[in-house]
């Protein structure tokens, strides 16, 4: 199949009431890892590379390799651009080929975020490709911290409004009380703020941070309307995993092959299972 756009994903799994995994990619084996998980379990799946992962494999790498992995694929594949920064980084993907592109405006205040994001959303949608923007700003909310404090970086919904409204984005990153990378403590997902952003926007919402959320906090995100869940760590911890297992279990082996297939297996377990909670397997 040829890559599909973000858009065509997440709109199905918005008006179905399901998300869809998007996971970060940097190398062959991951790609591989996870495309063999959305196969076997019938999944649509975007595939994203940050700003790191290009710097990392290159650009045309990665273009050429997940192009090909759609192809190849039975299932819907989106190509995705993670925390898109710069112009030119979303430009050179838009170039590329991938179909979906996050502009990351969120450091930003709301009218710049606004004005950057329409900037990059004027040329993806001339090309074809999908924009996700980021309103409010992610980041563990800790049982200390006061309500004000919470207030300023989560996604206040009506600031959501006028952002969607101004910018006609295709689908929107919220702040709930995700962080990214490895928790220290349990995140506390805000489910009332979920419910009332995605009430007055009607879109794909996108959750970042999702690896280490317990499930049930998962599968309640998804049941009140979040629709793309990033994963990474998770990814990276399984990756990790596999190839300690070989290296403290045959510690004698040179072989990169026996050392990053059974890391590729460790990842493919872990995605077919976010697959499986996130609802998305047999959708596609
Ligand atoms: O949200 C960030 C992703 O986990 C990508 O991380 O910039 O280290 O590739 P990275
Ligand atoms: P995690 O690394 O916490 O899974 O976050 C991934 C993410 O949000 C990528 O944008
Ligand atoms: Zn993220």
């Amino acid at each position: 199949m040829m890559l599909v756009t973000g858009k065509e994903i997440l709109d199905k799994a918005h008006k179905e009431g399901y998300a869809v995994g998007a996971f970060n990619v940097n190398n062959m084996e991951i790609l591989q890892a996870v495309i063999a998980a959305a196969e076997e379990e019938k999944a649509p799946v975007i595939i994203q590379t940050s700003e790191g992962a290009i710097k990392y494999a290159g650009i045309d790498y990665l273009s050429t390799l997940v192009r090909l992995a759609a192809e190849k694929a039975t299932v819907p594949v989106a190509l995705h651009l993670d925390h898109g920064t710069t112009f030119e980084t979303i430009i050179g993907c838009i170039r590329n080929g991938w179909t979906s592109v996050m502009i990351d405006g969120s450091h930003h205040p709301l009218e710049e975020n606004i004005a950057v994001t329409n900037e990059v959303i004027k040329i993806a949608h001339a090309c074809g490709v999908s924009v996700e923007a980021e309103l409010g700003r992610l980041g563990g909310v800790e049982d200390n911290i006061s309500v004000d404090e919470k207030d300023a970086r989560l996604t206040h919904p009506d600031e959501a409004v006028k952002f969607v409204k101004e910018t006609g984005v295709d689908s929107l990153a919220i702040a709930i009380g995700t962080a990214h990378g490895k928790y220290k403590g349990e995140p506390k997902l805000d489910f009332e703020r979920l419910t009332t952003i995605k009430n007055l926007l009607n879109i794909p919402i996108v959750l970042h941070g999702a690896s280490g959320v317990p499930e049930d906090a998962i599968q309640k995100a998804v049941s009140l309307g979040v629709n793309k869940i990033n994963i990474d760590t998770d990814v990276r911890v399984a990756f990790t995993e596999g190839v300690k297992s070989v290296i403290v279990n045959k510690p004698e082996e040179y072989d990169p092959r026996k050392i990053c297939g059974p890391a590729k297996d460790e990842m493919k377990k872990v995605v077919k299972a976010k697959m499986k909670l996130f609802g998305c397997s047999g959708k596609a």
